[in-house]
C-alpha cells in the first residue's frame, strides 16, 4: 500500500524540499567515526537528499525506501556508491541476515521516523551497527505551516480553508516525539545524545507553496488546474506577511552502540 509518497508529490519534493547543512552531516561521520570503510544505510531515503551527502564520507551506502516513486527519482539522480533497495523498516532483520551482524556503521532515518515502529526498529538495528556506529534521527526542521511566526500562520489558515481540516502534523519534529525516540534508543541500549544545526533562510512564495505541495498525500494534492488557484489564494493570504524568514532548526538525534 502506497503512502502517499507518489506521483507529482514526488516532483514537488524532489524540487522543494532543502536539503542538510553539510554540519549535520559532519556531526553524524565524527559522532560514529566513519571512514571510507565504513557501510551506511538510510533508512526512508525518499529521493536522496541525505543519502548524497553521506555517500562521500563512506565506501557504500544503501538507500532503502518502500515508495518505488521516490527510488526512482533518487536512482535518476545519481550517486555512484550508493544502492537503492525497496524496502521498509520492517526488511531490517532480512538486511542483518544479508549482510551480517555489526556490518553497518551508521544508519540515518531523515524525516521518516514517524512512518515507523520505532521501538521494533530500533531492537532490529542494534545488533547490525558495530560497536562506535549508530543510528542517527534527522528532522530537518519544522514543517512551514508550523512555525510561530505571521506568514506560516497565515499560511497554515489558507491551507486548512482549503483541505477543510486541521493540520496539525509535526513529522517527528516536536519534543514529545524526540523524547520518545531518545527513550526507545536508551532502552534498546544506545547511547543518546542531540546536536542542532540552526540557520534562516529566505522563501519565495513558490517556494512556500511547492513546500507544502510536497507534504501532502496525492489525494490532497490541488490538480494541475486547481493548483493557481490555490496558489493564488496563498500568495493573497501571506501579501502583508513577508519577507519570508525561515528559521531552519535542524536536530540530529544520535544513538550510538557502546
Ligand atoms: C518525508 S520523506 C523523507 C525522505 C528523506 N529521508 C529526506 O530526508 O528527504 C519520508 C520517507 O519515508 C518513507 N517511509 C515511509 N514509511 C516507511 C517505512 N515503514 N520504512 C521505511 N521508509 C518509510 C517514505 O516513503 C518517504 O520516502
Amino acid at each position: 500500500m502506497s503512502l502517499g509518497f507518489n506521483g507529482d508529490v514526488v516532483d514537488f519534493y524532489q524540487k522543494y524540499r532543502r536539503g542538510y547543512p553539510a554540519e549535520a552531516i559532519t556531526t553524524i561521520t565524527g559522532k560514529f567515526s566513519l571512514t571510507h570503510n565504513d557501510i551506511a544505510l538510510d533508512l526512508g531515503c525518499g529521493t536522496g537528499l541525505l543519502t548524497r551527502p553521506l555517500a562521500e564520507t563512506v565506501r557504500a551506502v544503501i538507500g532503502m525506501d518502500p515508495e518505488p516513486d521516490m527510488l526512482a527519482r533518487a536512482r535518476q539522480e545519481g550517486g555512484t556508491n550508493i544502492t537503492w533497495m525497496l524496502g521498509a523498516d520492517t526488511d531490517i532483520p532480512k538486511l542483518t541476515a544479508v549482510l551480517g551482524e555489526r556490518s553497518i556503521g551508521a544508519v540515518t532515518i531523515g524525516q521518516a521516523l514517524h512512518w515507523m515502529d520505532h521501538d521494533t526498529l530500533l531492537h532490529a538495528l542494534f545488533p547490525l551497527i558495530r560497536p562506535g556506529g549508530g543510528v542517527a534521527v534527522v528532522t530537518n526542521g519544522t514543517p512551514l505551516w508550523l512555525h510561530d511566526n505571521p506568514w506560516s500562520k497565515s499560511l497554515r489558515a489558507s491551507v486548512e480553508h482549503w483541505l477543510g481540516h486541521k493540520t496539525t502534523l509535526t513529522c517527528g519534529s516536536d519534543a514529545e516525539a524526540q523524547q520518545r525516540y531518545a527513550e526507545s534508543l536508551r532502552a534498546n541500549g544506545f547511547t543518546v545524545d542531540t546536536d542542532t544545526v540552526e540557520y534562516e533562510d529566505e522563501l519565495t512564495i513558490d517556494e512556500i507553496v511547492g513546500g507544502m505541495y510536497s507534504a501532502l498525500p496525492p489525494s490532497k494534492l490541488p490538480t494541475p488546474e486547481q493548483r493557481p488557484v490555490l496558489a493564488g489564494q496563498i500568495q493573497r493570504a501571506l501579501e502583508h506577511d513577508g519577507p519570508f524568514i525561515e528559521h531552519v532548526r535542524v536536530t540530529v538525534l544520535t544513538g550510538q552502540v557502546p
